[in-house]
This record gives C-alpha cells, structure tokens and sequence, in this order.
C-alpha cells in the first residue's frame, strides 16, 4: 500500500471537529477506497485546553496555523479557520508557498484572494481544493470544474444560505413575520447572533463570486454584486406571491448577457411549479444551465458540521487518490492566468418580469395614473390587482407584474408614481426569475 497521506487541520471548529470524527469512523472505508491510509498528524485552533469531544490522537498540536502551514511532515494543508484575511490567509498562503496541496472550506478567503491563491499553487503544482465553500455538502464545483468541459455556460443560479431559506419557507408555511422567524432560527442554530451577513446575502455573494469565476472562466469580482437581502419581505408579498402563482427564495444569479456578467443577489419570485420553488428549509440548491448539457439542479445539505466536513474530506480523497507526476488541474477551471477581467452588466439593463406592490390612498385617479406610468416607460403588464388594505380602510393595495421589461424602466415609473404623490409607504419591487 502507498505511504499514508499526512494532513495538518487548521480550525477546530464546527467543522473541523466534525472533520476529525469523520475520519475516525470512516479511517477503514476511506483506505480502501485511496489505496492509502490519511493520518492527521498535525491540528491547530486557538484554545488548546477546550474539550471538543474529539480523539486528537497522537496529533502535534501548533498554537501557530502558519507554522502548520509548512511542517516538513504534511501534505495536504487543511483550512478551517474562517475569514477572508488573517490566520486563514496567512497559512493558506504559506502552506501553498510551501509545496503542500489545500483544502479550504473558506468563501470569504476565496471571495477575495482565490485569483491570487490560485495563481501561487498552480505555479508550485499543488491542488486548492474548496468544495465545501460553495453550498455546503453539494458538490457544485467538482461539477463545475471537472463535468462540463466544453459546455458554455449560460446562467448560474442558486439558493445558498440555509438560514434565509429556512426563513422565507417558515413565514410563507406559518404566515409569521421575518423578525419572529429570525428569533427562532436563532433559537435553533440555524443563524448567528449577528445575522446580518447571511440576511443582507453577503454570504450568497461571497459563494456566487466563486461560482461566477467557474461559468465564465471571469476573475472573482465579489465586488461587483448587486445585493439585496430579506429583511424587508412582509406576509404581504408572501401571500401576493402565493395568489399569482410564485414563491419567495433568496437567490444568487450570474448571467451572461450582451452587455457583461450581471451578479446579482436579492429576493426573486420563482414558479411555484419550478423545482427550486420545492426547496425548502435550510436545504441549498444550484442550478446551472449550459448550452450543450441544459440545466442541471443540485440540491442538498448547504451546511452543517457533518454536510461540510463530507465536501471536505471528498477533497482531500482526492488528493490522496492522486499519483505523483499527475498533472493537477486548474483551481478555477482554467489556468488562473486565461482568466479574463471581469465585465459587469449595469443592474439597470437587467432584464426580466417583476412584481411590484403598492400601498395607495385610496382615492379616484390613483389606478388610471399607476397604469399610465407603466405605460409611459413602455412596461407592458401581465395582471394588475387592486385590494382594500385590511388594516387600514383609506388605503389599498395595488399590485403589478410585468412582462419582461428593463431595471431602469421599472426605476423610472415608480419614481414617477412616487412623485405623483399617491403611495401610502415604500413600494416593494422584486424580481421575477425563469426557473423550470
Ligand atoms: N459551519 C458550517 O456549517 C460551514 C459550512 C460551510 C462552510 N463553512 C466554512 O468553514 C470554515 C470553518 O467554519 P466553522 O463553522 O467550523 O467555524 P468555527 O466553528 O468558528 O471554528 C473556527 C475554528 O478556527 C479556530 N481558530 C480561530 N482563529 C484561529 C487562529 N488564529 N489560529 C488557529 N485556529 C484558529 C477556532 O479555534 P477555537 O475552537 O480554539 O476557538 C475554531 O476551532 C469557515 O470558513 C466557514 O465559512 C462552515
């Protein structure tokens, strides 16, 4: 048998402990399936006293993940640590310069640095491994990178944080509000005590960055997204949803267009038939769609100690399946340096239909001058509903959707509703996305 592989676990984590597990349970089933033995031989995390409830074995511990980084004695490099700068960074860094092969489960760090980590290990010749920074436990990037050469890919798009989703599907099922939804994920586990980057979609952005790179052989430029996220959903476009026939999802969307890449990051009303529509829960999904293949869902666990320590171990196997002298593919694809600049799209070229709500006095006029700001900004309508606002007898509700139209078409006519002076509160827009 082959000599074992040696690999150092930087980040002890909810992850890394989960890691560490895994590879005990499965030390047999993983051999066989190698041909060789993986030892850990060397951990790192802050606290060394902490009880994790895990078998460090005769591990070496380093106060240091740097240091870890470039022990003589390790082949594969193991970041779990978490960020885009700091520890992880500085380690990733030193265990590529190194010569060691890493496996990350890090999008912030790939977000921003992956062109340049990239670029350094395919100088060395060593693998950067990150299934498990995209979606959890779904292997979006094996597919990505490795199944689809020769396909163009059109449209990249997904539900990527498990704790929005957990919300828009709790308040549409249990016709609660965002904010007691929230509390109770907070409750369970499912989102941080500060949950702002997984709700204002920080985190999708971070893993469609990533994704973006991959459909178009484009540089990372997280910078370049447009974000909107869910805390501004209301029962009310929850059930206008329902009655025209869509759900609500948080989705990440990288598009080719005519004029560039759009990134975008917002709320999106889908079919109700489709079948990201039946994700629910914290369960992830990403679809991509090709010229030659067609469209491709993957869905499953998008986090989760056990899901994410899975996606992180199939990565190190890899590794240890490997042969020396086998050439190692391109971290992103293709070789970091054909990676073309970024072209982004003007969000308001974006195509699309959308779904616009509007609370309104309910007085004589206000429907006719509505209709004739859609019609003044060539936006044809698909329906146009009116209802008495439950709540609140002088007002009512009015709500539009339009047949595909432009971003900076539907701008300008509820900037022209709001100046004629008839909205009760702000109008809520949200885009539709095609979705089979
Ligand atoms: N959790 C998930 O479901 C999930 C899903 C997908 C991807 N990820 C990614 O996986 C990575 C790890 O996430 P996690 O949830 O496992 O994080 P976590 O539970 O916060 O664990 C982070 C670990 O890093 C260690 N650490 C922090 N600073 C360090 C330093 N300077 N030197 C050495 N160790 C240090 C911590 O040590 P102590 O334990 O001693 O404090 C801890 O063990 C992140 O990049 C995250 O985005 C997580």
């Amino acid at each position: 048998m082959a000599e074992a592989l040696r690999i150092g676990i930087a980040g002890l984590g909810t992850v890394g402990a989960s890691m560490v597990r895994m590879l005990q349970d499965k030390a047999a089933e993983l051999t066989r399936q190698c041909g060789r033995e993986i030892t850990v031989v060397g951990v790192s995390a802050r606290d060394r006293n902490r009880d994790r409830g895990i078998d460090l074995g005769n591990a070496q511990w380093f106060d240091d993940p740097v240091a870890l980084a470039r022990a003589g004695d390790i082949d594969v490099f193991v970041e779990l640590i978490g960020g885009e700068d700091g520890p992880a960074l500085s380690s990733v860094k030193a265990a590529l310069e190194a010569g060691r092969h890493v496996v990350t489960a890090n999008k912030a760090l790939l977000s921003r640095h992956g062109v340049q980590l990239a670029t350094i290990a395919e100088k060395k010749g060593v693998l950067l491994n990150y299934e498990a920074a995209v979606a959890g436990g779904i292997p979006i990037i094996k597919t990505m990178r490795e199944a689809m050469a020769g396909n163009s890919v059109t449209r990249v798009f997904g539900i990527m944080n498990g704790t929005c989703n957990y919300i828009l599907t709790r308040m549409e099922a249990e016709g609660i509000s965002f904010e007691d939804c929230l509390a109770d994920a907070q409750r369970l586990g499912y989102a941080e005590a500060d949950p702002t980057f997984d709700i204002e979609g920080q985190d999708t952005a971070h893993k469609l960055s990533i994704l973006t790179s991959l459909a178009f052989g484009c540089r990372i430029s997280a910078d370049d997204i447009y974000l909107e996220g869910i805390s501004n959903i209301t029962q009310a476009d929850i059930r206008a949803a329902a009655e025209l026939g869509y759900r609500i999802k948080l989705l990440g969307v990288a598009q080719k267009t005519e004029s560039g890449i759009e990134q975008r990051v917002h709320p999106t009303m889908v079919p109700v038939s489709s079948v990201i529509a039946q994700v629910h829960g914290v369960t992830n999904a990403v679809a991509v769609e090709t010229d030659y293949l067609g469209e491709l869902l993957l869905t499953g666990p998008g986090a989760g100690g056990d899901a994410t320590a899975s996606a992180v171990i199939g990565d190190v196997a890899d590794i240890a399946k490997s042969r020396p002298g086998f050439q190692h593919g391109p971290v992103f694809g293709r070789p970091a340096r054909e990676l073309v600049p970024y072209k982004r799209a003007r969000m308001r070229s974006h195509e699309g239909g959308y779904f616009i709500r509007l609370t309104v006095h309910d007085r004589a006029g206000v429907f006719a001058a509505i209709a004739k700001r859609m019609a003044d900004n060539d936006i044809s309508l698909e329906s146009i509903v009116q209802h008495g606002d439950a709540t609140e007898d002088a007002h009512k509700t009015v709500i539009l959707v339009t047949h595909e139209t432009t971003e900076a078409a539907v701008r300008k006519a509820v900037d022209g509703i709001v100046k004629d002076g008839h909205l009760v509160d702000k109008a809520q827009v949200i885009r539709i996305e095609r979705a089979a």
